[in-house]
């Protein structure tokens, strides 16, 4: 089972080559979408003939490119990961999981904007395996997509990652292959700015996450149930609805939310001291689930989404959809403080506890007032000045429309194909290019693109620069990049079980 659905992922071939496998079937596909995607560059390019060679994740242009992120006598932050099958505790409940080094989060990597980032992974679980850097503009062949840009780790093998670090920031890794991620697979990585004053005291990387396995089904046969009897079906709850997310909240019911590895009957607790600026730096990890984060008793300032600095906005609460993250900052109060996690219109919620001073402790069903507040989501935020994308007419306009549901099993399409019949959406290295997200379905999606931090330009021209994006139903988010980071580039939904059931696309520079 678990093989099929690897052979989904790559789109029904698993090949020792690499190389001659990933270019022969770009070339294929590339080829056979010459209808559309083809005769759209001819027409911006005004070329009159619509050769379309792609980059591929090893081209020149890639080595190119990581030339020019390098900086002169760049230190290298080495590190060791090892993945494998463990018994996790979970606070009081024993998983059987897949975890980084035996834990949940794995480990937290940290280096500095500028050094090179060298992670040995080594693949100890019973099947292949790869680690995809989330967010990070990195070279194209260490972005692990496996049938895209490199080979799977095969199980007992291992692979070592290597790639300047261009930008500071918040960000996580993962796995690319099947639902390996809605396990235990998953962990922070902090770029710092050494250069960077940070207005804060201390900070705590805040991990939140949906879990389910170890407890009845692995995420594996969540997927295959889904594609059998359809979502939200009885055995996993009622329907999860949320005004916030446009409607449908989610196809799965998880029995636990975890904050940093812990479910809520046995937090986390922070030591801190009254009057303390705290830097939060939220990530979400679920497979299914949006959260609404917030701190009782305290209002949350944002500062950053997805690595790159906003301008500052305060409200109550946040939202946080599957991969994206947000750093807030708290100047915090003397007592004993609930950090709560609402699965957004599920039932249930994530706890970890703040603690300067006495006070009883929270226990797990409290709701801060807080949480039905001021929600800060998306729309309200600005880019910082200093990371604005020039306000420039787009070269290249691509729409992505996300289609799916249940009508002929589980399937999630963009422009009506699933990644096994997909038509990459050609770009030119050096253009600005807007992306288009479409939602024609009934549910939101959080919508990710690799080796690159876009522009949200809806209402205002100056949004956030963020790599994932809540698009809700029937709502359309406009996403400007620069085309500076050659390669083969996923594009896909983060609910993990709609990017698994097709919706992904491939961003591709040709040349
Ligand atoms: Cu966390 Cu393809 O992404
Ligand atoms: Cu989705």
């Amino acid at each position: 089972m678990r093989e099929s659905s690897f052979r989904r992922r790559v789109g029904g071939s698993y090949h020792p080559e690499p190389k001659q496998l990933r270019l022969s079937r770009r070339q294929v596909l590339v080829a056979g979408g010459t209808g559309l995607a083809a005769a759209a560059l001819a027409a911006c390019a005004g070329q009159t003939a619509p050769l379309l060679r792609p980059i591929g994740p090893r081209g020149p242009e890639v080595e190119a490119a990581e030339r020019a992120r390098a900086v002169a006598g760049a230190t290298t932050a080495s590190f060791k990961v090892n993945s494998g099958a463990v018994t996790v505790d979970l606070g009081g409940v024993t998983v059987d999981t897949w975890a980084y080094d035996g834990v949940i989060p794995g480990p937290l990597l940290t280096a500095d904007v500028g050094q090179i980032l060298e992670v040995t992974v080594a693949n100890g679980l019973p099947d292949p395996t790869t680690v995809h850097w989330h967010g990070l503009a990195l070279r194209n062949d260490m972005d692990g997509v496996p049938g895209l840009t490199q080979s799977p780790i095969a199980p007992r093998e291992s692979m070592t990652y290597r790639f300047s670090l261009a930008h500071p920031g918040t960000y996580w890794f993962h796995p690319h292959v099947g639902t390996q991620l809605d396990r235990g697979l998953y962990a922070p990585l902090i770029i710092n700015d050494p250069s960077e004053p940070g207005a804060y005291d201390a900070e705590h990387v805040i991990v939140l996450d949906d879990w389910l396995d170890g407890t009845g089904e692995t995420p594996d046969q969540v997927l295959d149930r889904l594609r059998s009897e359809g979502m939200d079906m009885g055995g996993m709850g009622g329907s999860p609805a949320s005004e916030e997310l446009g409607g449908d909240a989610g196809d799965v019911v998880y029995p636990y939310y975890l904050v940093n590895g812990r479910i809520g009957t046995a937090p986390q607790a922070i030591d801190a001291l009254p009057g303390q600026r705290l830097r939060l730096r939220l990530i979400n990890a679920g497979g299914d689930t949006a959260f609404r984060v917030a701190l009782g008793g305290h209002q949350l300032t944002v500062t950053h989404t997805d690595g790159f600095p906003v301008q500052p906005f305060t409200g109550d609460a946040v939202l946080i959809g599957m991969g994206e993250r947000v750093d807030v900052l708290v100047t915090l109060g003397d007592g004993a403080f609930p950090l709560v996690s609402v699965a957004e219109g599920k039932d249930g919620a994530g706890l970890a506890l703040i603690r300067t001073g006495d006070g009883a402790a929270p226990g797990p069903d409290i709701r801060p007032a807080e949480l039905a507040g001021r929600v800060v989501t998306v729309r309200d935020l600005r880019a910082a000045d200093d990371v604005l994308l020039a306000d420039r007419r787009p070269d290249r306009t691509h729409e992505l429309v996300l289609e799916g549901g249940m009508d002929g099993g589980y399937r999630w399409t963009i422009n009506g194909r699933t990644f096994d019949r997909v038509e990459p959406l050609p770009v030119r290295a050096g253009e600005t290019v807007r992306l288009r997200f479409i939602n024609r379905s009934m549910m939101f999606h959080p919508m990710h693109v690799h080796g690159h931090t876009f522009q949200v330009r809806n209402e205002q021209r100056d949004g956030p620069r963020k790599d994932t994006v809540i698009v809700r139903p029937m709502e359309t988010v406009v996403a400007d990049l620069v085309a500076d980071n050659p390669g083969q580039w996923l594009t896909h939904c983060h609910n993990i079980y709609h990017g698994e059931a097709g919706m992904m696309t491939t961003l591709s520079y040709v040349l």
